[in-house]
């Protein structure tokens, strides 16, 4: 069979870009038997063209000039792998407004721009996919796209920040939040700013990416409702594991009827429940549904050759693809409400101090009752004359618990602490029609 000959254009040659250029050198034999096609890396945009590189391009690919990838028209396909919204986000609209295909990897540029960037692919007939955007080397986009393309997906479970996930288990090991976080950076695992994962900003762009095409309806990153890691203490994670659960930060999608409530933050999983043993800096996404209660993917969900995989894997399948159908499109093919943030039922766990004496325990189970909230588990810990309580509740919406937490803070015996994190235990798909 003759090979087709593919020249790639490259929009960035940083960890990234340089380790796809190794994969299609190194195993460009295996795409060609499967695709009978050759990719090959034809030009690739830097900002500084003398700095070393982790794979030397041939010489002559290294550019500085966006109009040698932009405007080549030899260029029938580009990966995007610079990062930033601008100005990479102006490079894919041309790309793609011109018909060139384009995979990127880019997780904020296709949560804030993906309406824009997928009409304009609409318009011209070009592909933009987005696998290595999340989770890198984990297919989960691909399962949603196609594997579940039957399947009603409710609700999305995600451990999708390593950085993070490394430091609560570090913490679980008994290491200071600080000293996780130094180790983090040693390991290469977190960047020398960590802004971005410990915020849960990184996070919460990419569980918006997953809402949307989970539920066909575009989820804006301003709907997520984001909370990092940096108030969480080695006590908090105690606390997790006297309570047979291990504090995570989660991201979580849940489609109710026809609203949606996307959101990440610390929570508390049971012991039991897969994403428990997510370890490390690795990354784990659970899909409930209809028709297939649950899957769990779990992987790595960062690093340059793990990323490059995803983005060889889109190049591969537009190759496959081009022209034929429904995974050239925007995922999205409807309009869901937003959920008031106060509407989403969970159990949840409640931190509480308070006065250590008799009749504390009635009035605060009045507060929770006057709520609506009933207590499901309780444990106490003396703390200096005062009492520390570990309460975890049966399932009540977030706005009655922090309603009962309100009252709560106005009682003389109140103490300081009235906090609440979501508890994930349950498995299965039940309650979230
Ligand atoms: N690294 C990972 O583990 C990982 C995982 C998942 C997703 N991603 C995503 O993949 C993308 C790339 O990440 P990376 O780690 O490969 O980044 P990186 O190592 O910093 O590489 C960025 C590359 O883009 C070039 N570049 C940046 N801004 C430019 C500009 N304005 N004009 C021209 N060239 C420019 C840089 O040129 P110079 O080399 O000359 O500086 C470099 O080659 C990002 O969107 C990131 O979020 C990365």
């Amino acid at each position: 069979m003759q090979s087709v000959d593919v020249p790639v254009g490259l929009l960035g040659y940083g960890t990234v870009g340089a380790a796809v250029a190794r994969l299609l050198a190194e195993q460009g034999d295996e795409i060609e038997r499967a695709t009978g096609h050759r990719l090959r890396i034809a030009r690739a945009l830097v900002r500084d063209p003398a700095k070393e590189r982790s794979f030397e391009p041939e010489p002559g690919v290294l550019t500085t000039e966006p109009g040698d990838v932009l405007d080549d028209p030899s260029l029938r396909l580009v990966a995007e792998v610079m990062g930033g919204v601008e100005p990479a986000g102006s490079y894919v609209g041309a790309l793609l407004a011109s018909g060139r295909s384009v995979v990127t990897a880019n997780k904020q540029l296709v949560a804030r721009r993906g309406a824009e960037l997928f009409a304009t692919a609409a318009s011209s007939g070009a592909q933009l996919r987005f696998e290595a955007s999340v989770c890198a080397a984990i297919p989960v986009i691909k399962a949603l796209r196609e594997a579940l393309v039957v399947t009603n997906v409710h609700r999305v479970l995600g451990i999708v920040n390593g950085t993070t996930n490394f430091i609560l288990s570090a913490m679980d090991e008994g290491r200071s939040y600080d000293d996780a976080l130094a180790e983090a950076q040693r390991l290469g695992y977190a960047e020398a700013d960590p802004t971005d994962d410990v915020t849960g900003l990184d996070a919460a762009a990419k569980i918006a990416i997953l809402a949307t095409v989970a539920f066909g309806s575009r989820v804006p990153l301003d709907w997520v409702e984001a909370t990092g890691i940096e108030a969480v203490r080695r006590e908090h994670v105690e606390a997790a594991r006297a309570l047979d659960m291990r504090l995570k930060l989660l991201a979580r999608a849940t489609l109710a009827g026809e609203r949606v409530d996307v959101r990440v933050g610390p929570a508390l999983v049971d012991v039991h429940h897969p994403l428990a043993t997510v370890e490390g800096p690795f990354n784990a996404v659970m899909l409930q549904g209809d028709a297939i209660r649950e899957i769990t993917l779990e992987g790595p969900g960062a690093g340059g050759v793990e990323t490059a995989s995803a983005v060889i894997a889109d190049l591969v399948s537009i190759v496959g693809t081009t022209g034929t159908g429904f995974l050239q499109n925007d995922p999205v093919w409807r309009e869901l409400e937003r959920m008031p943030p106060g509407d989403l039922a969970s159990p949840w766990y409640l931190r509480l101090r308070v006065d250590d004496r008799a009749g504390v325990l009635a009035r605060l189970a009045h507060e929770l009752a006057a709520e609506d909230v009933s207590v499901a588990r309780l444990v106490q810990q003396p703390a200096d004359g005062e009492a520390l309580l570990h309460v975890v509740t049966h399932e009540a919406p977030a706005g009655r618990v922090e309603a009962a937490l309100a009252s709560i803070r106005g009682l003389p015996e109140w103490r300081g602490e009235a906090s609440a994190l979501p508890v994930v235990s349950e498995r299965g798909v039940d309650g979230f029609r």
